[in-house]
Parts: structure tokens; C-alpha cells; sequence
């Protein structure tokens, strides 16, 4: 039997980037000689195998057809017959259908080293369309690689399009989607991620809700960028400059479905738009079972981001309810995460990005203020139950308001 190493391992060796996982073809071998070397089986699926030393992941060569809708639909054959070229021919892109052997010699029959040279993103046979996941993964090297200044060649782009014109992206799980839309938001450049998307028509297929943001103009005072569409793209791009977690790109994402609602006779202005987007991020978050912490973030970002901009001219009780509502005394980090959104969104405005956002340490300060209330003295002075928290409330608000006041004198 032969080794090779194939995919993202030979890429990125290439690329000159680090190499973490290291997924193995093995060309000649059948599932009896694996397991008699003592190779552990993974999965149903595939005939895939763990080194019983190093648990990398070794993988007979295998030919695959599709036999139905969605990613269950896929026959498999694999066999010591199957060549390394028909096993990298069923592959995604030219530059993860690359092989090489322990000598580093490459087999490259599609052009992958090519490819990367002139960075490109191009499919290897038709046969890309088996997966549909793949849209979202070309997608997701283009966000990835975007700084090397890869783009997604124009046949590619047209397949991609065929696939998300033909429906097939509705067979995808949530399980899958998310973990490619995830990762892709965690890359350099997640905008490209969904530029990608739209560009070929996969984000109305996936989220129609962003699609829908596109050509909705802003009041140009406040967003130079005017339109609703390009602007998530910034704050997007924000988040990523400022290396923000998952949950809070996840919520500058989705910040202002709300105005992809708004009637056009009430454009530019979108009154509301906080509370009429509740319901649109509540049906993404479902639609790919997006983790509680990412779902909340999102929801909280989209009703209260407009607070957050206007926090120094919040009354000290509006502010209390702010605070309230994001039980900063349980989930303080919770809190700072929205403020980094409200700050992404407030710099992913086209010319602003370097503007201060002083909104930012003054919320914290508040949080603070409001924290500091003690709630010993009202327990000696008696308080408990419902009381006490009416009594804390009052102590808080007090406290607000001597805030308000030194930070905005
Ligand atoms: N692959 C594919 N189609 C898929 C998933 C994977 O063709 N839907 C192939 C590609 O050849 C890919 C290899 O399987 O290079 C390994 O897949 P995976 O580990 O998911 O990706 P990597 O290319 O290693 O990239 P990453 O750095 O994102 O892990």
C-alpha cells in the first residue's frame, strides 16, 4: 500500500502557512490489511481509519456518486483498486486535490499547484456539485485566503450559482451550515464570506434575510455607506480587524435585519427596526441551531444596539432596564460583548472606522456603578424578598444617576 497526504496538508505546506491537520489517502489497501496493522475504524460512513499511535486520520481511496438529495445521498466505493487520481478527482477545489508521499513529491493532476500560484479558488471536475455544502466552503476559502489574494475563478462561480438556483442548498443540515458558516466568520475576512455568497446566490437561498439588505438605503448623516447591505459587510470586516469572538461577529451579522423591512415609502430612516428584526433573527438562529450564547448575543445586540449609541443620553432609569435586561451581574461578560458590537457597528460606517466610541467606557462605568451597590446594608436594614429587590433597584438607580451626572458634567 502507498501513503500520501492530500488536502488542506499539501495546501497550506504550500501556501507556506502552518499545516494542522493531516489527512492521509492510502492507495492499495483494503479495510482487512488496515485493521490486521491495527488501525482503529472511525464512522459508518466512510472507510476511514485511525493510526493506532499518532490518531491521524487515514482514508482508503474511494470514488463517490451521489445517489439522492442532501449529503445522506452519497455511495461510496472504495477498493486497493482505486487509483490516487480517481480519488482525488471527486475532491472540491484543485488546491485540496493535491497528494504528496513522505519524499514530498507531489501528484497534481488537476492543476492545484497552478491554482495556487495564481490563487484561485477553481473546482476540480463537475462532480463539485455532488456536495452542496460546497458553496459554502469555496466561500469560506475565499474569506480565508482572501488576504493572499485568492478569488473564486468564473466557472466556479457559475457552478456554484447552478447549484444555489437549483435548491439543492435547502437539503444541507443545520449541523453542516453552521459549522462552515462559523468557521468562515472566524476567518480574516468574513465579509467575503458572505460577498462570496451573494455573488452567487447562495445567501437568499440561506439567509434571505441578509440577501434582503442589500439596495436599503441608510440616511447618509449617519452612514456614509448608505447602503444597509454593505454596511453589515463592514461591521462584519470590524469585528474581525478587532478579533472579536464568535458571538459577537455572529451578532454584527444580524444587528439590522429589522431594516430589510422597513416599507420603502419610509426609507432612509427605519424606525423600529430593532424591535421588527427580532423576529428575522430569531428564525436564522433557528434555521442552523446556532449555539445559545451566539443566539442570545444576536437577539440582545439586535433590540438594544440603538441604546448603546445613544448610551450617553439614556435617562439613568432607561439605562437600569439596559443593564437589567442583560443581567450584568451574572453575565458580565455578556455585557462587555455587546458593547464590542455596538462599537463594531458604530465603526463599520464607510470613513468613521477610526472615530472614538466613548459609548464604550461609559456603559462599562455604569455596569460598574451598578454593580457596586451592596446589598448587605439592605439586608440589615431588613429587605427580603420582592422587597429587596425593589429597595436594590431604588440603590442602583440612585447610584445611576450620580454617575450619569460626575460622567456627563
Ligand atoms: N473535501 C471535499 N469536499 C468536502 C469536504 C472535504 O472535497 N465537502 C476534501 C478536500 O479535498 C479537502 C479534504 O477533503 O481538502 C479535507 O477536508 P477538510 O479537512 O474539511 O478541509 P481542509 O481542506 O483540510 O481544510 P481546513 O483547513 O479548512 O480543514
Amino acid at each position: 500500500m502507498q501513503v500520501y497526504k492530500v488536502g488542506g496538508a499539501v495546501r497550506d505546506r504550500l501556501l507556506g502557512l502552518p499545516v494542522t491537520d493531516i489527512d492521509r489517502v492510502v492507495v492499495g489497501a483494503t479495510t482487512e490489511e488496515m485493521l490486521a496493522q491495527g488501525f482503529r475504524p472511525v464512522g459508518a460512513d466512510f472507510p476511514v481509519f485511525l493510526h493506532p499511535k499518532t490518531g491521524e486520520e487515514y482514508a482508503l481511496a474511494r470514488t463517490e456518486r451521489k445517489s439522492g438529495r442532501g449529503y445522506g445521498g452519497f455511495t461510496f466505493y472504495a477498493s486497493p483498486e482505486v487509483t490516487l487520481e480517481e480519488d482525488l478527482i471527486r475532491r472540491d477545489l484543485t488546491i485540496n486535490a493535491m497528494a504528496e508521499d513522505d519524499q514530498l513529491n507531489l501528484t497534481d493532476p488537476y492543476h492545484g499547484q497552478r491554482d495556487l500560484e495564481a490563487r484561485i479558488l477553481r473546482h476540480v471536475s463537475p462532480a463539485f456539485a455532488e456536495d452542496p455544502l460546497r458553496v459554502l466552503r469555496v466561500a469560506r476559502f475565499a474569506a480565508r485566503y482572501a488576504g493572499l489574494g485568492f478569488t473564486v475563478a468564473d466557472e466556479t462561480m457559475d457552478l456554484m450559482r447552478q447549484l444555489s438556483e437549483s435548491g439543492e442548498l435547502q437539503a444541507l443540515t443545520a449541523e453542516r451550515s453552521w459549522k462552515e458558516i462559523s468557521r468562515a466568520l472566524m476567518e480574516d475576512h468574513p465579509q467575503v464570506f458572505i460577498q462570496v455568497l451573494r455573488d452567487c446566490g447562495a445567501l437568499k437561498e440561506l439567509m434571505p434575510e441578509v440577501d434582503a439588505l442589500f439596495g436599503v438605503p441608510q440616511p447618509e448623516t449617519h452612514h456614509p455607506e448608505i447602503d444597509t447591505g454593505l454596511h453589515a459587510l463592514s461591521v462584519l470586516e470590524q469585528s474581525s480587524l478587532h478579533k472579536q469572538p464568535l458571538t459577537v461577529r455572529w451578532a454584527c451579522l444580524l444587528h439590522d435585519l429589522g431594516k430589510g423591512l422597513t416599507p420603502e415609502e419610509e426609507w432612509p430612516r427605519h424606525i423600529a427596526h430593532e424591535h421588527t428584526g427580532l423576529k428575522l433573527i430569531k428564525a436564522v438562529n433557528e434555521r442552523f441551531k446556532v449555539p445559545k450564547d451566539c443566539q442570545e448575543l444576536a437577539l440582545l445586540v439586535g433590540q438594544y444596539h440603538t441604546h448603546g449609541h445613544r448610551a450617553l443620553e439614556l435617562k439613568a432609569s432607561t439605562l437600569l432596564e439596559l443593564l437589567q435586561s442583560f443581567d450584568i451581574y451574572r453575565r458580565p461578560q455578556r455585557f462587555e460583548e455587546f458593547i464590542a458590537a455596538c462599537e463594531m457597528d458604530a465603526r463599520g460606517r464607510k470613513g468613521l472606522e477610526q472615530r472614538s466610541y466613548p459609548q464604550a467606557d461609559y456603559l462599562r462605568g455604569a455596569a460598574k456603578a451598578a454593580r457596586e451597590v451592596a446589598v448587605q446594608p439592605l439586608l440589615e436594614q431588613g429587605f427580603k424578598g420582592p422587597e429587596l429587590g425593589e429597595a436594590l433597584k431604588r440603590e442602583r438607580l440612585k447610584a445611576l444617576k450620580a454617575y450619569k451626572e460626575a460622567a456627563t458634567a
